[in-house]
C-alpha cells in the first residue's frame, strides 16, 4: 500500500501558510516498518526542518511530479482540509485517485460542500479532529497534540510582547515582581500554558467552569479562582456545558476584579459545537496595565476577547491582544513531529498494510470516518453497524445543508476528559476485583470450616483468622482501587512491601501435612507475592528507563 504525504499550503498560496507536515522522517521509518510504500513530495518538510534527505534515509521516495503522486496514493497524509492546489490548477479531493483513504483535519461541520465532494469521489475521509475522546484513542488525538504545544506557545508569545519579567527578581538595582499570568479555561491548552508560565517563574491561576480541573490547577502550583454562584460546568467527557447567565454575570464579575490586577491572560475557553464565549469583554481589556498582555486562543472560533483580531496583534489602551491561530504551527518541528506519531498510531490500529481495514467495529475509526463508500458517515452512528464493516449511515445524493451537520459529534479531545474517562472505566471496572474477593472469601470460608472440625477452640481460631483475612480483602480493595492513577508508583511501592510480608508470612506456614488447605494456601500466598514483587521490580525497571537520556 502506498502512503503519499503532500506539502500543505505556502505562504504563496491563497490559503494561510501551514508550517506543519503529515509525516517526518521519523514517523516514515514507523510507516515502513508498519508495511507501507511511502513517497513524500519534494519539500513537503522543509517549512517544519525537514529536507528531502532526511527522508530518503528514512525510506521514502521523493515525488516530484505532483499529480502523478496524488493519483498513486492509496492513503494520502494531510493536515488541514483537502485544499485547491494553485501550482496544480485543480483540487486535491479531484487529484487524489477515487476510493482513496484520506487522513487529515477535515472540519466536516464547515464543509458540507467538501464532504460531499469526498463522498461523490468515493474517498474514505478519517477526520483526525473527530477522534473520539476515550482512553485508547489518547495516542491518535491530534487535537490534545496539537493544544498543548499551542498553549505553551501562547505563553511564549505573551513573554516576547510583555515588558518585564515572568518571574520576580532581587537585583542590586532594585525589586522586579513576577508576573501574574490568569488562564481562563483548564482544558489541554489551559494546563500547557499553566505549565509554562509556571516553569518561567509567574504567578498562575485560573478560572474554569468544569470544578472537576480544581486539582489539576493546584497540583501545578496554581490558583483555582471560584465564583460564590453554584453551578457545574461540566457537560459530559470532560467537555464544558453553556452556563447559565446568573453564573456567567458572577465569572464577569470575577474577571473584572482580575483584569486590574493580572499581567497576562491567556482565554482558551471552548464549548463544544458553539462559537467561543465571550468573557473578556472591552471594558475589561480597558481596567487592565498598559503593556498587559491578551492571549486569545481562541481566536479561531470568533475569540473570547471583544478586542480579538484572528491572526493579528491588536493594541487596545495600552494592552497588547493576541489573536493567533496559527500557535502549533509556530514550533512545526515538534508540532509535526507529535502529529506523525498521531497518525502512525491510528495507522496501526487500523491494521497497518497487511490488515488494513475500516472497521466500523472500531469506536476510533468509527467515530472518525466523516465519508466511506459512497456515504457520509458523520455524525458517526451510535452503535457498529452490524457485522460488516460498512457504514451504517445512509448514502446521501445532495450535499447536505449546512444546518443539518452543524451539530458536531463531541470530537474535541482534552488530557482532563482523558482522566475522566479512564475513572469511568475504572469505576465500572471497581465491581470485578469486589466479586473477586468476596468469591475468594468463600472459597476460603468453605475450606477452613470444612477442615477446621467441630472443636470449638478450632473454630473459634478459624473464626479470628477470617475476619483478618475478610478484612485485608476490602481494605486492599478499596485502598488500591481509590487511588488515583497518578499515585500508582507509590502505591507499587507499598504493595511490594505488603507483598514481602507476605512471602515471609506464607513461609512460616508451608510445613506440615500438605494434604491440609493453610500450606497449599501458603505455598499460592508465596507464589502470587511473589509474581507482584518481581512484576514490581520490572515496571519499576520500565519507569526509570524513561529517564534516562
Ligand atoms: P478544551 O475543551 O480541552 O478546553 C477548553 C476549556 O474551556 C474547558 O476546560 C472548559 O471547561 C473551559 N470553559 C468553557 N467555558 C468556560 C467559561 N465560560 N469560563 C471558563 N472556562 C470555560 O480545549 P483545548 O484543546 O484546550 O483548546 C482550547 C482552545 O484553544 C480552543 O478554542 C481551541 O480551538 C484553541 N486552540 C487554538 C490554537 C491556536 O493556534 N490559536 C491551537 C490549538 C487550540
Amino acid at each position: 500500500m502506498r502512503i503519499a504525504v503532500v506539502r500543505e499550503a505556502l505562504a504563496t498560496d491563497s490559503l494561510p501558510l501551514e508550517t506543519r507536515v503529515a509525516a517526518t522522517p521519523d514517523s516514515v521509518r514507523k510507516l515502513k516498518a508498519l508495511g507501507f510504500d511511502v513517497a513524500v513530495e519534494s519539500g513537503a518538510g522543509l517549512p517544519a526542518n525537514f529536507g528531502d534527505s532526511a527522508y530518503v534515509e528514512a525510506g521514502a521516495t521523493i515525488a516530484t511530479d505532483i499529480a502523478a503522486h496524488y493519483a498513486a496514493a492509496d492513503v494520502l497524509l494531510k493536515l488541514r482540509p483537502l485544499r485547491q492546489r494553485d501550482d496544480l490548477g485543480a483540487h486535491e479531493v479531484d487529484l487524489v485517485r477515487e476510493g482513496a483513504t484520506v487522513l487529515g483535519y477535515f472540519y466536516p461541520a464547515r464543509n458540507a460542500e467538501l464532504l460531499e465532494r469526498a463522498r461523490a469521489r468515493n474517498l474514505t475521509v478519517v477526520a483526525m479532529e473527530c477522534i473520539p475522546r476515550i482512553s485508547r484513542a489518547q495516542k491518535m488525538d491530534a487535537l490534545s497534540s496539537q493544544a498543548n504545544i499551542a498553549g505553551y506557545r501562547a505563553v511564549l508569545e505573551a513573554a516576547n510582547r510583555f515588558g518585564s519579567f515572568f518571574t520576580g527578581q532581587m537585583t542590586a538595582a532594585g525589586k522586579v515582581p513576577p508576573a501574574k499570568v490568569l488562564v481562563i479555561g483548564a482544558g489541554v491548552a489551559g494546563l500547557a500554558a499553566l505549565g509554562t508560565a509556571k516553569g518561567l517563574g509567574a504567578i498562575i491561576r485560573s478560572f474554569d467552569t468544569r470544578a472537576a480541573v480544581r486539582e489539576q490547577i493546584e497540583s501545578m502550583g496554581g490558583e483555582f479562582l471560584e465564583v460564590t454562584f453554584k453551578e457545574d460546568g461540566d457537560g459530559g467527557g470532560g467537555y464544558a456545558k453553556e452556563m447559565s447567565p446568573a453564573f456567567l454575570e458572577a465569572e464577569y464579575a470575577l474577571f473584572r476584579a482580575q483584569a486590574k490586577e493580572v499581567d497576562i491572560v491567556i482565554t482558551t475557553a471552548l464549548i463544544p459545537g458553539k462559537p467561543a464565549p465571550k468573557l473578556w469583554f472591552k471594558d475589561m481589556v480597558e481596567l487592565m496595565k498598559p503593556g498587559s498582555v491578551v492571549v486569545d486562543m481562541a481566536a479561531e472560533s470568533g475569540g473570547n476577547c471583544d478586542v480579538t483580531v484572528a491572526d493579528q496583534v491588536v493594541v487596545h489602551n495600552g494592552v497588547i491582544v493576541i489573536g493567533y491561530t496559527d500557535l502549533a504551527g509556530r514550533l512545526p518541528t515538534t508540532a509535526s513531529n507529535l502529529y506523525g506519531q498521531n497518525l502512525v498510531h491510528l495507522l496501526t490500529d487500523m491494521g497497518g498494510a497487511k490488515g488494513w481495514k475500516v472497521d466500523f467495529d472500531d469506536e476510533v475509526v468509527r467515530g472518525a470516518t466523516v465519508t466511506h463508500q459512497g456515504a457520509i458517515t458523520w455524525p458517526p452512528p451510535a452503535k457498529p453497524a452490524a457485522s460488516t464493516p460498512a457504514p451504517a449511515a445512509t448514502p446521501v445524493a445532495a450535499p447536505a445543508p449546512v444546518a443539518a451537520v452543524a451539530a458536531p459529534a463531541p470530537v474535541k479531545s482534552s488530557g482532563h476528559g482523558h482522566g475522566k474517562v479512564a475513572r469511568e472505566h475504572l469505576g465500572s471496572a471497581r465491581t470485578a476485583p469486589l466479586t473477586w474477593v468476596s468469591l475468594a472469601i468463600l472459597v476460603v470460608a468453605y475450606l477452613g470450616l470444612s477442615t477446621a472440625g467441630s472443636d470449638a477452640s478450632g473454630l473459634h481460631h478459624f473464626a479470628q483468622q477470617l475476619t483478618i483475612f475478610v478484612l485485608s480483602c476490602f481494605v486492599g480493595v478499596q485502598v488500591i482501587w481509590s487511588v488515583t492513577p497518578a499515585l500508582h508508583t507509590p502505591l507499587m511501592s507499598v504493595t511490594n512491601a505488603i507483598s514481602g510480608i507476605i512471602v515471609v508470612g506464607g513461609m512460616l506456614h508451608m510445613h506440615g501435612d500438605l494434604s491440609r488447605p493453610a500450606p497449599i494456601l501458603a505455598l499460592f500466598a508465596v507464589l502470587f507475592a511473589t509474581i507482584n514483587i518481581g512484576g514490581g521490580f520490572l515496571v519499576t525497571r520500565r519507569m526509570l528507563r524513561m529517564f534516562h537520556k
